[in-house]
């Protein structure tokens, strides 16, 4: 087959797999929500099934995206400044993803299939772990700021300097988040 050809059914691979990222974060966002909010053990259940849609979402779309990458890179462009960064950048969302919220998951899981209605409240802090809302906020300003990187191919200084950026809006979003939903819960 033609290897320009072939190129650009990867690169729409790669742009597939890029949607399914940000499509599982969306998803992970909506279920983090709906789990912040859970007070009965049947609605964490519900919101519970999205992330397991995300837990394999995720890891096929950062599969997908990683070697279609690696592919486009070898053939076509060499270890250019903006491809090291995303790639570093990558392996951080997958590294965030699965220390900060899967295991977490991994935990709340069984314990909410194993509560009763309704949720202790001790059950329903751990549903609402700041950290799980820094995970998600931290991880979709990467991919933001990879997709930036991907769009514009800029120096390795700057793609360095926009990925930073990237996860300080993130932090710095999910530091007012929080302290907002404090403010909520010590309202309520
Ligand atoms: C969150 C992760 C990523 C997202 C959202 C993403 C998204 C995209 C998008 C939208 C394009 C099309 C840009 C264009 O045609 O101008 C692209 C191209 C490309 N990406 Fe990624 N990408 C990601 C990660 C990576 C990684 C980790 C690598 C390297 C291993 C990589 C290597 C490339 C290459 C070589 C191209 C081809 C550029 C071209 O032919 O113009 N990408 N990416």
């Amino acid at each position: 087959m033609d290897t320009t050809l072939v190129y650009h059914l990867v690169l729409f691979l790669h742009i597939l797999g890029a949607f399914g990222l940000i499509a599982a974060l969306t998803f992970e966002a909506i279920g983090l929500r709906g789990l912040r909010r859970a007070t009965q053990r049947e609605d964490a259940l519900m919101w519970l099934g999205l992330s397991r849609t995300v837990q394999r979402l995720a890891p096929a779309s950062l599969g997908v995206i990683l070697v279609t990458g690696l592919y486009m890179t070898a053939t076509s462009w060499g270890a250019r400044g903006w491809i090291l960064v995303a790639l570093a950048g990558l392996v951080a969302v997958a590294v965030i993803g699965g220390l900060l919220t899967g295991v977490r998951m991994a935990r709340l899981g069984p314990a909410v299939g194993r509560a009763s209605s309704p949720l202790s409240n001790e059950l329903r802090s751990a549903l609402r772990d700041p950290t799980l809302l820094t995970s998600i906020r931290v991880r979709l300003a990467l991919v933001i700021g990879i997709a930036f990187l991907m769009s514009v191919k800029p120096s390795l200084a700057i793609s360095l300097v926009v990925v930073v950026l990237a996860a300080a809006i993130g932090l710095f979003a999910s530091l007012v988040g929080a302290g907002r939903n404090e403010l909520h819960t010590e309202a309520g």
